[in-house]
């Protein structure tokens, strides 16, 4: 009995998080450090179920990093990153798209259909979703810059009921064009952004972006970000994360959080309980919904 009654307390906790959250759209990077055992991403399939029956909007955008490296080594194709963002040769592009549009999209799709859900998987190129062009003037070869989302027809998807899953490929606007590849948390920032989230939440492999002495930083602002990239705290992988981060907090979306997707359930824990986990990003200023009505005011 007594167990009974907390399983409905845990209920009755959450209502006013779900009446928050309610009829909102929720942007989650799930990357490829998260997807690591079967397990895992079953709880993650059920969280995202979950979210859907509670009548929040999930929209999925994921990476893939570790298995398109693992690929690459096998076909012995050399790969190389600068501050976290990787070179893209056209070779190597085949590759990118092969791992995130055929494989991991379609993986993940299904499971959240077999979880109940109606999922479907698509890339930045079907229906021309994602644009982008070479990011730094070709520098990073078919890496690129998004330039256009449609944030309408994912917006269409959903109020149809589905779970748009995306894989971070764009379109270019030239024919006969292999695509871009996109770091999957700039296209989860720039999905966020386009569909007018609520909250953009980042699954990684570590609790959340951590001091020098690898304790937890909670909350985070621009300035904070750069001073931590500057003296090298923040490095690899995590730079386009915090930088997607705040692009996407001073571009119209609430809050964004990178959570620890080794933890069971992390998604729920940080949208259902009044402790969050990981690190947060708001801005200082408040002014969260984009607009800067000082420097508006300004202008008129
Ligand atoms: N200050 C920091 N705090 C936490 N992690 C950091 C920090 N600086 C660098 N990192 C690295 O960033 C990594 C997370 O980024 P990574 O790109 O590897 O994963 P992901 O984005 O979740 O997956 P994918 O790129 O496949 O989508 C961590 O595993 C850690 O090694
Ligand atoms: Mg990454």
């Amino acid at each position: 009995m007594h167990k009974k009654q907390h399983k409905v307390q845990v209920l009755l906790d959450a209502i006013p998080h779900i009446k928050k959250f309610y009829g909102k759209t929720i942007v989650i990077k799930y990357g490829g450090s998260a997807q690591t055992s079967p397990d895992l991403q079953a709880k993650f399939a059920e969280d995202i179920v979950l979210l859907k029956l509670v009548g929040m909007n999930p929209i999925i955008v994921h990476g893939g990093g570790a298995k398109i490296s693992d690929l690459l080594e096998k076909l012995g194709i050399p790969t190389e990153f600068v501050n976290g963002h990787r070179v893209t040769s056209q070779e190597t592009m085949r590759i990118v798209e092969m791992v995130l549009s055929g494989d991991i999209n379609k993986n993940i799709t299904s499971l959240l259909n077999h979880h109940g859900a109606k999922a479907i998987g698509i890339s930045g190129k079907d229906s021309s979703i994602i644009n982008a062009k070479p990011k730094e003037d070709g520098k990073f070869g078919f890496t690129g810059v998004v330039t256009k989302v449609n944030g309408e027809l994912i917006n269409n998807l959903v109020k149809q009921g589905y779970i748009p899953v995306i894989a971070p490929i764009a379109d270019s606007d030239k024919p006969n064009h292999p695509g871009f590849n996109i770091n999957a948390d700039v296209a989860a920032s720039k999905v966020a952004i386009a569909v007018n989230a609520q909250k953009v939440l980042f699954l990684t492999d570590t609790k959340g972006v951590l001091d020098k002495e690898a304790n937890l930083l909670n909350s985070l602002d621009k300035e904070d970000v750069e001073k931590l990239k500057e003296d090298g705290t923040i490095a690899g992988g995590m730079i386009p994360k915090v930088d997607s981060c705040i692009d996407a907090i001073y571009n119209g979306v609430n809050k964004a959080h990178i959570i620890d997707g080794r933890v069971e359930h992390s998604i729920l824990l940080e949208l259902f309980t009044s402790d969050g986990v990981g690190t947060q990003f708001l801005r200082k200023d408040g002014k969260n919904n984009g607009i800067d009505i000082e420097k508006l005011l300004k202008e008129i």
